[in-house]
């Protein structure tokens, strides 16, 4: 299941993902904002990286303008990586290398087509382990507070 989120700025964007995996059958879970009226984006934010966090949805996309409100949002939720994606390399790489759980794109730099080319590269990439794992327990150290130099 996938947790699909955003503000007014990336209504357009979640639309054309909901519209994209409705014709290709992938499961999803809308947790808002559904129109473009002018919203919070923490709200949502929190909303999907909870869902994800705590295993109700495998992976989540947020769309916010820019992109980065949302994720930075989103990556203060214990267990989240989410990522800024706009070109294939980094939907692919973020997905490979760092195993973001969240995508994170702007309805008012990137596309509608390309936005789905995006989700489509981040759900189809497997996690690479390996080097990769332990970059990864590096970061939930900073995020437990144990994180040590020494
Ligand atoms: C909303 O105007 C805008 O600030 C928001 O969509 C996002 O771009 C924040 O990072």
């Amino acid at each position: 299941m996938i947790a699909l989120g955003c503000d007014h700025g990336g209504y357009n964007l979640i639309c054309a993902i909901k519209k994209f995996f409705d014709a290709k059958g992938i499961n999803y879970k809308e947790f808002g904002t559904f129109n473009e009226d002018s919203v919070d984006y923490p709200v949502y934010a929190y909303k999907v990286a909870k869902a994800v966090a705590e295993g109700e949805c495998e992976t989540g996309i947020l769309c916010c303008g820019t992109g980065i409100g949302i994720s930075i949002a989103a990556n203060k939720v214990k267990g989240i990586r989410a990522a800024v994606v706009n070109n294939e390399f980094g939907a692919e790489m973020t997905r490979r290398h760092n195993h973001a759980n969240i995508l994170c794109m702007g309805g008012r730099v990137t596309t509608e087509e390309d936005a789905v080319r995006y989700a489509e590269i981040f759900l189809n990439t497997p996690e690479e382990g390996g080097r990769h794992d332990n970059r990864l327990a590096m970061i939930s150290k900073i995020e437990d507070g144990t994180f040590s130099l020494d």
